[in-house]
């Protein structure tokens, strides 16, 4: 039986064994070892079937004490880690030889970011070693956002889990590198880009069509259910399948055509937040419920509904 609990004592005794734990942060849930000890960080990739070309983000509670293990950060970046963190924020930064090339896959930068949530940052102010942490889903599964959905698939792969409740913003976070004088957004999520150009003016955003990604999470069919997505139209869906095995994620209105306990409306009031808090966990609950196919619409295209509307794209079927 997987331990789940709120015990911080617990969790900081773990991770100085060198085991690996789930944690609780703001956006989903992540699978933490120590980021400076290679056999924690090994586990890491082989308990979540990670391919190690695929770096993972470390998380501290206080930049200054990832001194030894990176380089100067770059003003801009500076100026975004002053106003986002702690927070839904991910920053690539030049890594010094104390990093290990297993975190970063050999990547002379590293992600580092302070994650937004106060049992997470409580355990990471006892201990004097970052953690290494990928959302804690196997590779190419959709992420959690509740200690359950952890439980579920990894319950048995990991020492504890720590549970913090249901993630606030259900999305992971906003990756940004600085590469010839430019921000670039790599990841879309939990900072919309709207708040970062507010601050920093105008960035570039790596959009998924690109096709050599330099952050592997940018692959297509990343971040799937198990159950087929498609962004058709609902009433080409309908004509296909039976309505028994259909799903439909709605943004803010059921559709006439499928009973209501075969719809989610991600948010009633048209949210977008709301819609973000959601989208992760309604598509796990479908995965649930025997469907042959879940029909899902866009969402508006500002703010958070642009990371939205890249995980649509990226998980759905190709037809
Ligand atoms: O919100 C989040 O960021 C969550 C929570 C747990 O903090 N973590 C998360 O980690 O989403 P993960 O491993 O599922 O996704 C991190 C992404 C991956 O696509 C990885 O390729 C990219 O960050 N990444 C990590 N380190 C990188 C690096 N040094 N250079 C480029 N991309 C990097
Ligand atoms: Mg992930």
């Amino acid at each position: 039986m997987t331990k789940i609990g709120t015990d911080i004592s617990l969790a900081v005794h773990l991770l100085k064994e060198g085991l690996i734990i789930a944690i609780p942060t703001e956006t989903v849930y992540g699978l933490a070892g120590n980021a400076l000890n290679e056999d924690a960080v090994t586990n890491i990739f082989t308990i979540k079937n990670r391919p190690f070309f695929d770096p993972l983000i470390v998380h501290t509670d206080q930049l200054s004490k990832l001194s030894p293990l990176i380089g100067t950060i770059p003003e801009p970046l500076q100026m975004l880690a002053r106003h986002f963190m702690p927070g839904p924020l991910t920053i690539l930064v030049e890594k010094t030889e104390q990093m290990s090339d297993l975190v970063t896959s050999g990547s002379r930068k590293v992600a580092i970011r302070i994650p937004n949530h106060p049992l997470t940052l409580a355990l990471l102010s006892r201990l004097d070693f970052p953690l290494a942490a990928p959302s804690a889903n196997p590779f190419g599964y959709v992420s959690p956002t509740t200690a359950q959905h952890v439980a579920d698939q990894l319950g048995d792969k990991v020492s504890y889990i720590l549970d913090g409740g249901s993630c606030q913003i259900g999305l992971e976070s906003t990756i940004v590198d600085y590469r010839e004088n430019q921000i670039v957004v790599l990841r879309k999520g939990g900072i919309p880009i709207e708040e970062i150009e507010a601050l920093v003016g105008p960035v570039q955003v790596y959009e998924q069509s690109s096709s050599r990604p330099s952050a592997p999470g940018m692959l297509d069919q990343h971040y799937a259910p198990s159950t087929p997505l498609t962004l058709q139209p609902l009433e080409e869906v309908l004509q296909k399948f039976k309505k028994e095995k259909i799903g439909y994620l709605a943004f803010d209105k059921l559709h006439p055509d499928l009973p209501n306990d075969h719809q989610k409306v991600l948010s009633p009031s048209g949210n977008l937040s709301e819609a973000a808090h959601h989208f992760f966990r309604y598509l796990r609950e479908f995965d649930k419920m025997d469907l042959e196919i879940i029909a899902a619409t866009l969402v508006p295209d500002r703010d958070l509904g642009r990371a939205i509307n890249d995980k649509l794209k990226r998980g759905a079927i190709k037809n």
